[in-house]
């Protein structure tokens, strides 16, 4: 792309971005990014989030899923947060950064967790798109499939993981995953989600194991 046709992109994003109603509300309500009201509509819907939970939220910088979690599941629940970039610190809320894709990564978070049983998985993980979907789309499916394995060896029996995908290739394989280990499984398009981004969140419920 032209540097001509990059700057207008960019400033298209920008004026859309200020003009949004979401980046107005988070802004008026303290949240750092409009992603949180994502996460609202389908907790609203589904009542995921608990007083007493343990929530792992993967791919939490800039960090509102964790703000929208930490006051909820107070005070006896914890949030443990991971992201590759840097996040401002948040009261309640352990953080680690680095790379999800790692072994060392995951070595950490299991570390943190001690063999506490997790309620609830969120995954908003998103790699950064080039736009070519044959290459964003496996990205994409690798960081989900990445959630839905750590869900799947961290959840307590009857628990609950919401996970970020992208329609297309690898989607129906890990909807039927998710099918077979947990009770309920639906597909979200939260409002707050743009129209022509290709993600959907899948949220599956009750977790048993095999
Ligand atoms: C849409 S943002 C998450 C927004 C967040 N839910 C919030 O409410 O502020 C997606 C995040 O996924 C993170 N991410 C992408 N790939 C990752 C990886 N391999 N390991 C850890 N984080 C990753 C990105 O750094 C980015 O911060």
């Amino acid at each position: 792309m032209s540097t001509r046709r990059k700057r207008s992109s960019s400033r298209r994003w920008l004026d859309e971005h200020f003009q949004d109603e979401y980046v107005k509300r988070a802004q008026r309500e303290g949240f750092r990014s409009r992603a949180v009201y994502k996460l609202d509509e389908i907790n609203r819907k589904y009542g995921l989030i608990k007083p007493g939970s343990i929530v792992v939220d993967l791919g939490a910088a800039p960090g509102s899923w964790s703000q929208y979690c930490v006051s909820r599941v107070r005070p006896d629940g914890q949030v443990v947060a991971l992201d590759r970039l840097a996040m401002q610190p948040l009261s309640g809320v352990t953080w680690l950064q680095g790379d999800f894709r790692e072994q060392a990564m995951l070595d950490e978070l299991l570390a943190v967790l001690a063999g506490h049983p997790v309620d609830l998985v969120l995954s908003d993980m998103a790699p950064n798109t080039s736009g070519i979907k044959a290459v964003d789309q496996p990205q994409a499916m690798d960081l989900a499939e990445l959630a839905v394995d750590f869900a799947q060896r961290c959840l307590r029996p009857g628990g609950d993981v919401l996970v970020k995908v992208f329609q297309g290739e690898g989607f129906d394989k890990l909807l039927k995953t998710l099918r077979a280990d947990f009770g309920k499984v639906c597909v979200c398009k939260p409002s707050a989600s743009r129209a022509r981004s290709p993600e959907l969140y899948l949220l599956a419920r009750n977790y048993a194991h095999r």
